[in-house]
């Protein structure tokens, strides 16, 4: 706090003034006061000549109400205000910092839709992406597989990554075995969500809509290794055997590819 105006301040302050005057006055010290010259008997003379004469309780007023407000003056530099998480004997947890009230939403994340960031429908897992699945969405969720589970889960989903090789407590499951592939995608994203047994959490690495990106690049590993003729739309062609070679070229030479009869059609 800043000093405050007290009467005991203003009295030593007045008393010094009136020494002060009599500092100005030696003559009067210890004689008596010179007689008036022009002693007059009209008592209107000798009004406002007092103690507080009119004009000197005014300017008293003044000087006072100046005071009270030098003494209110508050510095730039001592604001009434806490330093960050600072003690404080204000409130009863002593803490200065104060939580946010109860049920305040910050803006941008009021979670209305639950199945987005749960992948539940109620208790159970649902089996639907909350959006559209585009390449983008398939080509975001592939970028971070790659980085987020391919080091404990390989890239093409068999559980043979480079951690659980170096010792990691626990191998995972591959992703094509019978349960994971019927498990349904609101399950993925709740074991990146809460994570598995041995395996931890992702959810503050991985924000929701990338969750579900990743969800729908794990289905599109599944399906890669567990498709059917029957699954390639109509017209279009799984690709064949890899290329035979006439010639492999020597690194400076392309090689040169095998003139093949048209492919059949797997059966
Ligand atoms: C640090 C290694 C590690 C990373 C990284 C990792 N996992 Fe796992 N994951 C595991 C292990 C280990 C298990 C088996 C846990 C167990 O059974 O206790 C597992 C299990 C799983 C399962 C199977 C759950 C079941 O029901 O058996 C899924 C699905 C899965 N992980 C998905 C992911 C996804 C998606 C990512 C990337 C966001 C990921 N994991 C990242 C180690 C990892």
């Amino acid at each position: 706090m800043s000093p405050t105006f007290s009467a005991d301040r203003f009295s030593a302050i007045f008393r010094k003034s009136e020494s002060s005057r009599a500092r100005l006055e030696p003559r009067w010290r210890g004689e008596s006061k010179p007689k008036d010259p022009y002693p007059t008997t009209d008592s209107s003379a000798h009004r406002g000549k007092g103690l507080c004469g009119l004009k000197a309780c005014s300017t008293l007023a003044w000087f006072t109400i100046l005071l009270a407000l030098a003494g209110c003056r508050q510095d730039m530099h001592d604001q009434p205000r806490f330093k960050p998480l600072a003690e404080s004997d204000f409130y009863s947890d002593l803490r200065s910092a104060r939580p946010p009230v109860e049920g305040t939403v910050a803006r941008g994340q009021l979670r209305e839709d639950s199945y987005l960031y749960t992948g539940k429908m109620g208790n159970n897992p649902g089996d639907y992406m909350p959006f559209p699945v585009t390449t983008e969405v398939l080509a975001r969720g592939q970028q971070r597989y790659d980085i987020y589970c391919a080091p404990c889960h390989s890239r093409v989903g068999d559980g043979n990554g480079v951690i659980p090789s170096r010792g990691f407590p626990r191998k995972p499951p591959s992703y094509h075995i019978e349960r994971l592939r019927k498990a349904p995608l609101g399950y993925f994203f709740d074991v990146i969500t809460n994570g598995f047994g041995s395996m931890p959490d992702y959810s503050s690495q991985i924000e929701p809509r990338d969750r579900w990106a990743i969800v729908a690049y794990v289905r599109a590993l599944q399906l890669s290794q567990d498709a059917t003729a029957a699954d390639v739309p109509a017209g279009q062609k799984v690709p064949s055997e890899p290329p035979r070679f006439e010639e492999l070229g020597s690194g400076a030479t392309l090689p040169v590819v095998e003139n093949k009869p048209a492919h059949e059609e797997p059966k």
